[in-house]
Protein backbone atom coordinates (compact mmCIF):
# COMPACT_ATOMS: atom_id res chain seq x y z
CA UNK A 1 0.00 0.00 0.00
CA UNK A 2 1.59 3.50 -0.72
CA UNK A 3 1.73 5.95 2.12
CA UNK A 4 -0.34 9.20 1.25
CA UNK A 5 2.21 12.25 2.85
CA UNK A 6 1.40 15.89 2.96
CA UNK A 7 4.57 17.99 1.59
CA UNK A 8 2.76 20.26 -0.27
CA UNK A 9 -1.00 21.16 -1.14
CA UNK A 10 -0.65 19.57 -4.04
CA UNK A 11 -0.33 16.03 -2.22
CA UNK A 12 -4.12 16.49 -1.93
CA UNK A 13 -6.31 17.15 -5.15
CA UNK A 14 -8.30 20.37 -5.50
CA UNK A 15 -11.83 18.12 -4.36
CA UNK A 16 -10.30 16.41 -1.47
CA UNK A 17 -8.51 19.81 0.16
CA UNK A 18 -12.20 21.49 -0.24
CA UNK A 19 -14.07 18.38 1.52
CA UNK A 20 -10.94 18.36 3.84
CA UNK A 21 -11.92 22.10 4.83
CA UNK A 22 -15.14 21.14 5.19
CA UNK A 23 -14.60 18.80 7.15
CA UNK A 24 -12.55 21.01 9.89
CA UNK A 25 -15.28 23.25 10.01
CA UNK A 26 -17.20 19.90 10.99
CA UNK A 27 -14.90 19.03 13.49
CA UNK A 28 -14.89 22.30 14.97
CA UNK A 29 -18.50 22.65 15.30
CA UNK A 30 -18.32 18.92 16.95
CA UNK A 31 -15.60 20.30 19.13
CA UNK A 32 -17.34 23.00 20.71
CA UNK A 33 -20.23 21.02 20.99
CA UNK A 34 -18.52 19.14 23.53
CA UNK A 35 -18.70 15.68 21.26
CA UNK A 36 -15.91 13.48 22.05
CA UNK A 37 -14.51 11.81 18.71
CA UNK A 38 -11.53 9.54 18.88
CA UNK A 39 -10.95 7.62 15.76
CA UNK A 40 -7.20 7.63 16.54
CA UNK A 41 -6.98 5.89 19.34
CA UNK A 42 -3.73 4.19 20.53
CA UNK A 43 -2.20 6.37 18.00
CA UNK A 44 1.23 8.21 17.99
CA UNK A 45 2.51 11.14 15.74
CA UNK A 46 5.77 11.88 16.27
CA UNK A 47 6.65 15.65 16.14
CA UNK A 48 10.24 16.31 14.99
CA UNK A 49 11.01 19.90 15.64
CA UNK A 50 14.24 21.70 14.43
CA UNK A 51 12.90 25.08 14.53
CA UNK A 52 10.78 27.05 16.93
CA UNK A 53 7.12 26.57 17.32
CA UNK A 54 4.15 27.47 19.33
CA UNK A 55 0.87 27.39 17.16
CA UNK A 56 2.09 23.59 15.23
CA UNK A 57 3.13 22.17 18.39
CA UNK A 58 -0.04 23.05 20.30
CA UNK A 59 -2.32 22.11 17.59
CA UNK A 60 -0.71 18.81 17.13
CA UNK A 61 -0.52 17.57 20.17
CA UNK A 62 -3.81 18.76 21.43
CA UNK A 63 -5.55 17.53 18.25
CA UNK A 64 -3.99 14.04 18.69
CA UNK A 65 -5.59 13.43 22.16
CA UNK A 66 -8.74 15.15 21.09
CA UNK A 67 -9.03 12.51 18.38
CA UNK A 68 -8.06 9.90 21.10
CA UNK A 69 -4.10 9.32 20.35
CA UNK A 70 -1.11 11.21 21.47
CA UNK A 71 1.88 13.03 20.59
CA UNK A 72 5.70 12.54 21.11
CA UNK A 73 8.33 15.32 20.19
CA UNK A 74 11.36 14.98 19.18
CA UNK A 75 13.82 17.98 19.13
CA UNK A 76 16.91 17.15 17.02
CA UNK A 77 19.34 17.98 20.45
CA UNK A 78 18.16 15.86 22.22
CA UNK A 79 17.63 12.76 19.52
CA UNK A 80 20.24 11.10 17.32
CA UNK A 81 19.40 13.23 14.49
CA UNK A 82 21.39 16.09 15.95
CA UNK A 83 24.01 13.89 16.34
CA UNK A 84 23.96 12.92 12.41
CA UNK A 85 21.86 9.89 12.26
CA UNK A 86 21.24 9.92 8.37
CA UNK A 87 17.01 11.17 7.97
CA UNK A 88 16.96 7.74 5.63
CA UNK A 89 17.71 5.52 9.13
CA UNK A 90 15.64 8.35 11.45
CA UNK A 91 12.77 7.61 9.00
CA UNK A 92 12.88 4.04 8.99
CA UNK A 93 13.20 3.70 12.59
CA UNK A 94 10.23 6.20 14.09
CA UNK A 95 8.23 4.92 11.21
CA UNK A 96 7.75 1.50 12.54
CA UNK A 97 6.99 2.66 15.85
CA UNK A 98 4.79 5.29 15.60
CA UNK A 99 1.37 6.14 12.74
CA UNK A 100 2.81 9.40 11.24
CA UNK A 101 5.35 11.92 11.35
CA UNK A 102 5.01 15.51 11.22
CA UNK A 103 8.33 17.48 10.77
CA UNK A 104 9.49 21.44 10.83
CA UNK A 105 12.61 21.85 9.53
CA UNK A 106 14.64 23.84 6.93
CA UNK A 107 15.14 21.86 3.95
CA UNK A 108 12.23 20.74 2.08
CA UNK A 109 14.69 17.77 0.43
CA UNK A 110 15.13 17.12 3.97
CA UNK A 111 11.28 15.97 4.44
CA UNK A 112 10.77 14.67 1.08
CA UNK A 113 13.85 11.70 1.86
CA UNK A 114 11.45 11.53 5.28
CA UNK A 115 9.02 10.68 3.30
CA UNK A 116 10.81 8.55 0.82
CA UNK A 117 12.15 5.78 4.02
CA UNK A 118 8.95 6.49 6.01
CA UNK A 119 6.36 3.53 6.43
CA UNK A 120 4.00 6.14 7.79
CA UNK A 121 2.28 9.43 6.64
CA UNK A 122 4.74 12.33 6.56
CA UNK A 123 3.23 16.31 7.48
CA UNK A 124 5.37 18.97 6.52
CA UNK A 125 5.07 21.82 9.69
CA UNK A 126 6.97 23.93 7.58
CA UNK A 127 10.17 24.00 5.38
CA UNK A 128 12.04 26.70 3.97
CA UNK A 129 10.21 26.67 1.44
CA UNK A 130 6.29 25.98 2.14
CA UNK A 131 3.79 25.68 5.15
CA UNK A 132 0.86 24.04 3.49
CA UNK A 133 -1.07 23.41 7.05
CA UNK A 134 -1.31 26.93 6.90
CA UNK A 135 -2.95 27.16 4.18
CA UNK A 136 -5.52 24.54 5.87
CA UNK A 137 -6.25 27.13 8.58
CA UNK A 138 -6.44 29.73 6.17
CA UNK A 139 -8.46 28.32 3.65
CA UNK A 140 -10.77 27.30 6.66
CA UNK A 141 -11.02 30.94 7.91
CA UNK A 142 -11.38 32.57 4.64
CA UNK A 143 -14.46 30.13 3.59
CA UNK A 144 -16.30 30.85 7.75
CA UNK A 145 -15.99 34.22 7.05
CA UNK A 146 -16.46 34.76 3.01
CA UNK A 147 -17.93 31.24 2.06
CA UNK A 148 -16.06 29.63 -1.50
CA UNK A 149 -13.06 31.69 -1.95
CA UNK A 150 -13.19 31.00 -5.89
CA UNK A 151 -12.67 33.76 -7.91
CA UNK A 152 -11.99 35.49 -4.35
CA UNK A 153 -8.43 38.19 -5.18
CA UNK A 154 -6.17 37.87 -2.39
CA UNK A 155 -3.11 39.81 -1.94
CA UNK A 156 -0.15 38.73 0.08
CA UNK A 157 2.18 42.36 0.82
CA UNK A 158 5.83 41.50 1.96
CA UNK A 159 8.40 38.35 1.77
CA UNK A 160 7.88 35.63 -1.30
CA UNK A 161 8.89 33.20 1.45
CA UNK A 162 7.45 29.56 2.66
CA UNK A 163 4.08 30.89 3.62
CA UNK A 164 3.64 33.12 -0.05
CA UNK A 165 4.67 29.70 -2.20
CA UNK A 166 1.56 27.70 -0.12
CA UNK A 167 -0.10 30.41 -0.59
CA UNK A 168 0.48 30.35 -4.59
CA UNK A 169 -0.65 26.42 -4.40
CA UNK A 170 -3.45 27.15 -3.16
CA UNK A 171 -4.70 29.94 -5.63
CA UNK A 172 -4.40 27.32 -8.22
CA UNK A 173 -6.34 24.59 -6.03
CA UNK A 174 -8.85 26.58 -4.31
CA UNK A 175 -9.64 28.50 -7.44
CA UNK A 176 -8.83 32.45 -6.46
CA UNK A 177 -6.18 35.11 -7.60
CA UNK A 178 -3.53 36.08 -5.84
CA UNK A 179 -1.97 39.44 -5.89
CA UNK A 180 1.99 39.35 -5.03
CA UNK A 181 3.96 42.74 -3.87
CA UNK A 182 7.81 42.04 -3.05
CA UNK A 183 10.30 44.74 -2.86
CA UNK A 184 12.82 43.44 -5.45
CA UNK A 185 15.61 40.72 -4.85
CA UNK A 186 12.24 38.81 -2.40
CA UNK A 187 10.50 37.77 -5.10
CA UNK A 188 8.59 34.53 -4.52
CA UNK A 189 10.67 31.01 -6.34
CA UNK A 190 10.31 31.42 -9.98
CA UNK A 191 9.46 27.68 -10.40
CA UNK A 192 6.44 28.03 -8.15
CA UNK A 193 5.64 31.26 -9.96
CA UNK A 194 5.81 29.23 -12.91
CA UNK A 195 3.30 26.22 -11.72
CA UNK A 196 0.58 29.00 -10.70
CA UNK A 197 1.25 31.38 -13.67
CA UNK A 198 -2.54 31.66 -14.17
CA UNK A 199 -3.32 32.86 -10.64
CA UNK A 200 -0.67 34.83 -9.56
CA UNK A 201 0.82 38.37 -10.34
CA UNK A 202 3.31 39.75 -8.99
CA UNK A 203 4.79 43.09 -8.57
CA UNK A 204 6.42 45.78 -5.92
CA UNK A 205 3.75 47.78 -5.61
CA UNK A 206 1.48 47.20 -2.56
CA UNK A 207 -1.18 49.39 -3.57
CA UNK A 208 -2.13 48.10 -6.51
CA UNK A 209 -1.87 44.51 -5.09
CA UNK A 210 -4.53 44.98 -2.42
CA UNK A 211 -7.04 47.09 -5.02
CA UNK A 212 -9.95 45.07 -4.62
CA UNK A 213 -8.60 42.58 -2.47
CA UNK A 214 -10.90 40.34 -0.47
CA UNK A 215 -7.88 39.22 1.56
CA UNK A 216 -4.98 41.07 2.61
CA UNK A 217 -1.99 38.94 4.10
CA UNK A 218 1.42 39.00 5.48
CA UNK A 219 4.00 37.71 7.22
CA UNK A 220 7.06 38.41 8.90
CA UNK A 221 10.27 39.66 6.97
CA UNK A 222 12.87 37.79 8.28
CA UNK A 223 11.77 33.92 8.70
CA UNK A 224 13.62 31.25 10.87
CA UNK A 225 16.75 30.82 9.49
CA UNK A 226 17.28 34.63 8.43
CA UNK A 227 17.53 36.36 11.60
CA UNK A 228 21.28 37.71 10.64
CA UNK A 229 19.49 39.71 7.69
CA UNK A 230 17.07 41.52 9.98
CA UNK A 231 18.38 44.96 9.84
CA UNK A 232 19.05 44.73 6.17
CA UNK A 233 15.41 43.57 5.42
CA UNK A 234 14.04 46.30 7.79
CA UNK A 235 15.74 48.48 5.08
CA UNK A 236 14.43 47.09 1.98
CA UNK A 237 10.69 45.89 3.15
CA UNK A 238 10.72 49.91 3.91
CA UNK A 239 6.72 50.81 2.53
CA UNK A 240 5.51 46.96 2.53
CA UNK A 241 4.02 47.59 6.47
CA UNK A 242 0.59 46.57 6.04
CA UNK A 243 -1.22 49.73 7.91
CA UNK A 244 -4.58 51.14 7.71
CA UNK A 245 -3.74 52.97 4.86
CA UNK A 246 -2.73 50.44 2.60
CA UNK A 247 -6.32 48.23 4.10
CA UNK A 248 -8.16 51.36 3.46
CA UNK A 249 -7.66 50.66 -0.73
CA UNK A 250 -8.63 46.98 -0.29
CA UNK A 251 -12.39 45.88 -0.36
CA UNK A 252 -13.91 47.58 2.61
CA UNK A 253 -15.22 44.21 3.98
CA UNK A 254 -11.40 42.70 3.19
CA UNK A 255 -10.31 40.54 5.74
CA UNK A 256 -6.37 40.31 7.10
CA UNK A 257 -4.48 37.65 7.49
CA UNK A 258 -1.28 36.71 9.29
CA UNK A 259 0.30 33.43 10.17
CA UNK A 260 1.62 34.53 13.48
CA UNK A 261 4.10 35.17 15.09
CA UNK A 262 3.68 39.09 13.86
CA UNK A 263 5.89 41.69 14.72
CA UNK A 264 3.78 44.55 15.06
CA UNK A 265 5.15 47.79 13.90
CA UNK A 266 7.18 46.04 11.38
CA UNK A 267 5.11 43.98 8.28
CA UNK A 268 2.09 45.04 10.02
CA UNK A 269 0.31 47.70 12.00
CA UNK A 270 -1.13 47.04 15.49
CA UNK A 271 -4.14 49.23 14.29
CA UNK A 272 -4.80 46.34 11.29
CA UNK A 273 -4.12 42.91 13.44
CA UNK A 274 -5.21 44.14 16.54
CA UNK A 275 -8.39 45.70 14.63
CA UNK A 276 -11.92 44.89 13.37
CA UNK A 277 -10.57 43.18 10.14
CA UNK A 278 -7.99 41.13 11.31
CA UNK A 279 -8.94 37.28 11.57
CA UNK A 280 -5.53 35.96 12.76
CA UNK A 281 -6.81 34.37 16.27
CA UNK A 282 -9.47 32.72 14.26
CA UNK A 283 -7.03 31.73 12.24
CA UNK A 284 -4.68 30.23 14.71
CA UNK A 285 -7.11 28.45 15.99
CA UNK A 286 -8.12 27.18 12.83
CA UNK A 287 -4.87 25.24 12.86
CA UNK A 288 -6.20 22.99 15.41
CA UNK A 289 -9.37 22.15 13.54
CA UNK A 290 -7.71 22.11 9.98
CA UNK A 291 -4.96 19.43 11.01
CA UNK A 292 -7.08 17.67 12.89
CA UNK A 293 -9.27 16.97 9.51
CA UNK A 294 -5.42 16.08 8.16
CA UNK A 295 -5.02 13.68 10.88
CA UNK A 296 -8.07 11.58 10.73
CA UNK A 297 -7.60 11.77 6.53
CA UNK A 298 -4.29 10.15 6.76
CA UNK A 299 -4.02 8.49 10.19
CA UNK A 300 -7.28 7.17 10.36
N1 LIG B 1 2.02 29.89 12.11
C1 LIG B 1 2.85 29.01 12.69
O1 LIG B 1 3.24 28.01 12.09
O2 LIG B 1 3.18 29.28 13.99
P1 LIG B 1 4.28 28.55 14.86
O3 LIG B 1 5.63 28.89 14.28
O4 LIG B 1 4.09 29.09 16.24
O5 LIG B 1 4.05 27.06 14.79
N1 LIG C 1 7.73 32.56 7.33
C1 LIG C 1 7.77 32.28 8.74
C2 LIG C 1 6.55 31.53 9.16
C3 LIG C 1 6.47 31.21 10.63
C4 LIG C 1 5.27 30.39 10.97
C5 LIG C 1 9.02 31.48 9.06
O1 LIG C 1 9.38 30.59 8.28
O2 LIG C 1 9.66 31.75 10.07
Amino acid sequence: MTVKHFLTLDDLDASTLQKLIDRAIELKNLSKQGAIYQPLKNKTLAMIFSKSSTRTRVSFEVGMRQLGGGAIILSPNDTQIGRGEPIEDTAKVISSMTDGIMIRTDSHEKVEILAANSSVPVINGLTDDYHPCQLLADMQTFQELRGSAKGATFAWVGDGNNVCHSFMNAARLFGFHLNIATPAGYEPSEAISQLNSEHISLSDDPKAAVENADVVVTDTWASMGQEQEKNEREDAFDGFCVDQALMSLANTDAVFLHCLPAYRGMEVSSDVIDGPQSAVFQEAENRLHAQKALLELLLA
